[in-house]
């Protein structure tokens, strides 16, 4: 089965917790794309949902869906999230921001009263930090910035490079304006205390640690659907 029909898998149980009337949250990324187009076709059935994206391509898929759309403005409260992640620990603390849009989804994933992760099993680790963690970062600065996350980011025991992304060849731009860099630091032995530190550096808009957010997990391995939190 390839990784694909898996994060299909994952997302088709994700939409049995879906009931009518429910305020949702949509993520995005290529595993959440499959629940935003499973949802789609429970709408046209007749399913009654309000939806809020964490991006500019996820509310295009969306309502291209036919599926209702607001925002946090609007509804500022939501019942349940479903997105995918980059990297899931044992205590379902996530990276994300694999696709840019970390910040929008952690705005949305906070406002929520569940949020629930859908991937495949490969995205489990025992500790996070293979996959580069993204930092959103506000472009005028980004010397200083960079240079200050390496200070805090080697004092919670992180070391390696900042790299910025780039989309061709420029800079790759988030749906708010700002810039991303990728932090390659292989683990990352305290992500609590990194997520404070990151937090505080002046320029740093968010990172894509998300602690203490999701509640479940869905993941969807060669063996069947593995189902974490509640
Ligand atoms: C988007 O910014 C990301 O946080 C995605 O949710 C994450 O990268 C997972 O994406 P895939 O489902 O495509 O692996």
């Amino acid at each position: 089965m390839s990784a694909d029909d898996l994060k299909r898998q994952a997302a088709a149980r994700a939409l049995e917790l879906v009931e009518p009337r429910m305020r949702l949250g949509l993520g995005t990324g290529s595993t959440a794309k499959h629940f935003v187009e499973l949802l789609g076709e429970r709408v046209r059935a007749g399913l009654e949902v309000t939806c809020v994206a964490t991006s500019e391509a996820t509310q295009a898929q969306a309502l291209a869906a036919g599926i209702a759309m607001t925002t946090l403005d609007a509804m500022p409260e939501l019942d349940l999230t479903v997105d995918g992640a980059d990297e899931l620990d044992g205590e379902l603390r996530l990276i994300k921001g694999g696709g840019g849009a970390l910040l929008r989804e952690k705005i949305v994933a906070a406002a929520s009263g569940r949020m629930v992760v859908i991937a495949d099993d490969s995205k489990r680790v025992a500790t996070l930090g293979r996959f580069p963690l993204p930092i959103e970062v506000v472009p005028f600065g980004l010397g200083a910035t960079r240079l200050a996350i390496a200070r805090v980011a080697a004092a919670a025991g992180c070391h390696g490079p900042l790299d910025l992304r780039r989309s061709g060849d420029t800079p790759f731009v988030t749906d708010g304006g700002h810039v991303i860099l990728d932090a390659s630091f292989g683990r990352i032995p305290d992500p609590p205390a990194l997520a404070s530190t990151l937090a505080g550096v002046p320029g740093v808009v968010e990172h894509g640690l998300f602690i203490g957010l999701a509640t479940a997990a869905v993941l969807a391995g060669a063996s069947g659907l593995i189902e974490m939190g509640k």
